[in-house]
Formats: C-alpha cells, sequence, structure tokens
C-alpha cells in the first residue's frame, strides 16, 4: 500500500529539533582515491576542489574533494593497511562511509540526537584556519555508515580546515548533476522498521512513503521499502529491506557483497536528463537496459509529457507520474565490481515520489544481471 502524508512535508523549524540545509557531503571510502577522483572527474564531470594528505598534515589517509555545483563528494583513502579506513574497504568494498548534513549548529545537532539514542560518531569538534571555524560532530546510522553534522556559517573556506585548495589542469566539462535527491541504504531481514523508528525517534524524520512487497516484486523477488524525510524535505532517506520471493532479492545481493547494512544508491538531481545521461553515457558510465516494450505502453500509463520518447527510449530513461507531476529517472549499473553501490538520475518535473511504476521494469533489469552475475 503507498501513502503519502503531504502535510508532513510542511517547513515547521520551529518544532525541528534537527533543522538541516541538505546534503553537505557524500564521503566515500575507496581503494585509491586518485583513480577514484579521475573517474568521477572524467566520468561524471566533476571539478577538483580540496585536498589533504601527508602534504598537509595528515598521514594516515588521503583525501579528494570533487564538487559539481551543489553537488560534494570526498574520496578517502589509506595510507596505511592498519587503520578503520582500511578494514572498512577489506569488509566492503568501495563505498558511501559518510553522508554528511549541513546544519546551523553541530553542537545542538550532536546533542539533540544522542540524548534521542543516536549513537556518538564525532563529538563536536572545532575545527579552524585562516579561513574560520568550521564545527563538526557525528552519529553512526545502519550499518558503518555514519551522519556528520556540517556547520559552515563561520567558515568561509573552500571545503574544511585541514585541507588546500587542489587546484588542477585537468577540468572535464560538467554533466549538468546539481544536488543530491535522495540516498537509500540497504538494511537487513527485519530491520526497516528499527531504522524508520531511529530516524523517527532519533533525527525527527517522518515517513512520508511505504512499499511493502506487493509494489516491489517480480516474479522471482521482493523487497520493502519506507522513505524517511526530514521537516523541510531538503533530506530524503529511503530504507530497504528484502522479501521472500522465489529467488533472492536484490537487497539480499547487496548485503552479501557490501557485507552488511549500507548505502544502496545515492540519487542525483538534473535539470535535463537527456543532456546529462547522453553525456554520461558517452564518457562510459553503463545503465540497467530497458526493454522497448516498456516503452510501447508507458505513454498510456504517464499520459503527456513535454519531451520527445525516442531520445528516452534510446537512452533508458524511466518516467513515472503521481498526483504532483512526473518525474524521469535512470539507474546506473553498480560503480564497483562488487554489486553494490550505483547512481540514480532524476528529473522531476512535479513529482514528489520515487517511480514506484517503474519499479517492475526496473526491478527485472536489475535481476538480468543479477542473475548474469550467478546471484539470482
Ligand atoms: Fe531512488
Amino acid at each position: 500500500m503507498e501513502t503519502v502524508t503531504k502535510s508532513t512535508l510542511t517547513n515547521n523549524s520551529a518544532t525541528d529539533f534537527l533543522p538541516l540545509h541538505g546534503t553537505d557531503y557524500v564521503e566515500f571510502y575507496v581503494g585509491n582515491a586518485k583513480q577514484a577522483a579521475h573517474f568521477y572527474k572524467t566520468a561524471f564531470g566533476f571539478q577538483s576542489l580540496a585536498y589533504a594528505g601527508p602534504e598537509t598534515g595528515v598521514k594516515d589517509k588521503v583525501s579528494y574533494v570533487i564538487r559539481q555545483h551543489k553537488l560534494t563528494f570526498v574520496l578517502t583513502t589509506p595510507l596505511q593497511s592498519d587503520n578503520s579506513i582500511a578494514d572498512h574497504i577489506y569488509k566492503h568494498g568501495d563505498g558511501v562511509k559518510v553522508l554528511a548534513l549541513q546544519v546551523d549548529d553541530a553542537k545542538s545537532a550532536w546533542e539533540e540526537t544522542t540524548k534521542r539514542g543516536g549513537k556518538s560518531y564525532m563529538e563536536p569538534t572545532i575545527l579552524k584556519d585562516t579561513d574560520g571555524e568550521l564545527v563538526l560532530s557525528g552519529i553512526h546510522t545502519y550499518g558503518e555508515t555514519v551522519h556528520n553534522f556540517v556547520e559552515r556559517k563561520n567558515y568561509k573556506g573552500l571545503f574544511m580546515p585541514g585541507f588546500r585548495a587542489w587546484k588542477s589542469d585537468y577540468n572535464p566539462t560538467d554533466t549538468g548533476l546539481l544536488y543530491v535527491d535522495h540516498c537509500v541504504g540497504n538494511v537487513g531481514w527485519n530491520q526497516m522498521n528499527p531504522w524508520v523508528k531511529f530516524y523517527e525517534e532519533v533525527m525527527g524524520f517522518r515517513n512520508i512513503l511505504s512499499f511493502d512487497d506487493n509494489d516491489i516484486s517480480t516474479e522471482y523477488s521482493a523487497l520493502m521499502s519506507k522513505v524517511m524525510s526530514n521537516g523541510n524535505g531538503f533530506v530524503k532517506f529511503p530504507i530497504n529491506e528484502p522479501a521472500e520471493g522465489k529467488k533472492k532479492s536484490q537487497v539480499e545481493e547487496y548485503l552479501d557483497f557490501y557485507n552488511g547494512e549500507g548505502v544502496q544508491h545515492v540519487a542525483i538531481a538534473t535539470h535535463d536528463i537527456v543532456k546529462t545521461v547522453t553525456e554520461l553515457q558517452k564518457r562510459g558510465i553503463e545503465f540497467l537496459n530497458i526493454p522497448d516494450s516498456y516503452y510501447a505502453t508507458v505513454l498510456d500509463r504517464v499520459g503527456k509529457i513535454d519531451e520527445d520518447l525516442a531520445p528516452l527510449q534510446k537512452l533508458g530513461v524511466l518516467i513515472d507520474r503521481d498526483e504532483e507531476g512526473y518525474l524521469l529517472q535512470i539507474f546506473s549499473k553498480p560503480l564497483e565490481d562488487r554489486p553494490t553501490l550505483f547512481f540514480e538520475i532524476i528529473q522531476r518535473k512535479g513529482a514528489k515520489s520515487f517511480g514506484k511504476g517503474n519499479f517492475k521494469a526496473l526491478f527485472e533489469a536489475l535481476e538480468r544481471d543479477q542473475d548474469a552475475r550467478g546471484n539470482l
């Protein structure tokens, strides 16, 4: 059953104990950040922004910060084997470690969430340099993933104290990626509701949409999902758990290969999905293949859209409509050899939902790849 509670998406900061300005950055722990940075710049059109490593006084790791519009990624790799970043990569492969959220008051964010049961990852810490001071704190969420709270109102530097500008002569053109639309977590069997409760109680989020295994099932496999949103709707975290089907759920495949719970996909907004995806495909990013039969009937389901269907079909862009408008979305293949993290590119034209009408076509496409890996 899909349930929409529109009234919860109001900007009621007076009662919101954790007001959020949106995603500040996403940090990935990766095996080779130098190469990952080159990949994200080349394939996705990010620009070099900042760097921290031995040259800036950091001895155990290197981080590259890249940016495109409001989308900031941090790519971090360990320099030694005996540290927690190396352990993380050994266990999970490359993946998302930090979903950082921008706040006005990182001390209050930490206090309000930890007193409601959040487990501290980092106590409020003031970082200073000549550009001012930045306050950072953090709590744990599902798996080994964490939420950092970033207060940058008294900081005018590029990224964070400890980082220096990363100037590069290699500056591929951007691909129109704008900001994080939502980030989806995969959690274990029967763990969706406990994590829904965590986002409600610890972070003050609301459950705005729910999908059960009747909504999200194919002939073979199933999952369940609940979408959590903060008060102003700037931050949305759908939470998936596997459901029983004839064959193995895609969420279970993720859990097997990520070795636990973690971020399944980051959805990134664009104003022109045809332009963005054309560019990404040209640069080698692969997306799930959608059969032509999907396009034979899609307009009967979604009605009139502004775009021509032919380019959408050529690229494999999916279309869905809700009562507020429609959306265009496409899903990349996993960005690692492990079938774990992937990206969604999404263009919203009024719709605030997540493409429920595409679940079947999408999951069948996913299962074809899952089957090819021998994991279905
Ligand atoms: Fe999504």
